[in-house]
């Protein structure tokens, strides 16, 4: 790695491990005015709406809740605020796509890491920026693109568990691809014996095999990271098959065996899900997944004010 590289302290024992086993790396970009509170103050101000989600869960001791809101007119500072005050997560997605700044920043990440690891060529990727509360956590899920997560600000504990069944099953997988919708699976407290577990610092970046199911609990201070998150072919044919499978499954009751992703099974998957990936049905599941139902209150930074319930 060069002088001025984003990864600071790779070495080979990360080129053979890199998608095998959950790895801890360091970075630099912590140090970036990329990053620093008035920039992401002025991010947020400028922010799509279609791009944001602002998430409020329960904090550790409490009950489950994962709701989705709205930050209003609030300024990026206020929005800040409001995080450091309640049980909130901002997820600014492709944020590499809303400014490129980012993406070049991002970019030159995947590109020192694939100039290093064999057969991890450039892939397709995005990135979005995580600011969360210091009691908020995200519960445990698996994603379908390759994931990694750099910490930027304040300390986080990661749990990272093993990419087969029981922790994650083909069902799981499915119902992500089909739904969208990454936190509704199977967890149980005797997983965490099999986690690694890691207490991410700024400077400091995780990544872990395709599917590794994980979840993270905020260690008392307002979190700000970066997930990045790629595809590459092979990536994109199992997407492919998982939502065809998942498809067969839940419409006609049929539990594919293949999860191949070359041949002629696989081509009539593919064909399939192309023709069905927009259909009615798949929207209406959708929708009925996902809702916006609070907005950030004015005046006590923090609290959240219910929406109407959408009919
Ligand atoms: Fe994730």
């Amino acid at each position: 790695m060069s002088k001025d590289a984003v990864l600071t302290s790779w070495d080979e024992t990360h080129s053979s491990l890199w998608g095998n086993m959950p790895i801890r790396l360091a970075h630099n970009l912590h140090k970036s005015p990329l990053f620093s509170m008035d920039t992401l103050a002025r991010l947020i101000e400028q922010y799509p709406r279609e791009h944001y989600n602002l998430v409020q869960t329960g904090s550790r001791e409490s009950r489950r809740v994962w709701r989705e809101g709205d930050f209003g007119n609030l300024s990026g500072r206020r929005v800040i605020d409001a995080i450091a005050a309640g049980t909130l997560w901002l997820n600014l997605r492709n944020v590499t796509d809303v400014d490129q700044r980012y993406r070049a920043v991002v970019t030159k990440l995947f590109e020192e890491i694939a100039a290093v690891v064999p057969g991890f060529e450039m892939p397709d990727h995005t990135a979005g920026i995580l600011i969360s509360s210091p009691k908020a956590q995200v519960y445990y899920h698996s994603d379908l693109p390759g994931q990694g997560l750099i910490q930027l600000v304040g300390r986080k504990r990661v749990y990272v568990y093993p990419a087969t069944p029981p922790f994650v099953t083909p069902e799981s997988l499915e119902d992500i691809a089909l739904f969208g919708v990454e936190v509704d699976m199977p967890y149980a407290e005797w997983y965490d014996r099999h986690a690694v577990v890691y207490d991410l610092e700024p400077g400091q970046m995780l990544h872990w095999p395709l599917n590794a199911p994980h979840r993270v609990e905020n260690l008392d201070t307002v979190n700000i990271s970066m997930t990045i998150s790629y595809t590459d072919e092979a990536i994109r044919r199992l997407q492919m098959v998982n939502f065809t499978n998942g498809l067969i499954r839940h419409r006609f009751g049929y539990r594919a065996k293949s999860r191949a992703i070359a041949g002629p099974v696989f081509l009539a998957k593919r064909i399939l899900q192309k023709l069905l990936r927009n259909s009615a049905w798949i929207r209406r599941e959708r929708k009925a997944r996902q809702s916006v139902d609070f907005r950030l209150d004015d005046h006590r930074p923090g609290d959240i004010v219910d929406l109407p319930r959408a009919a």
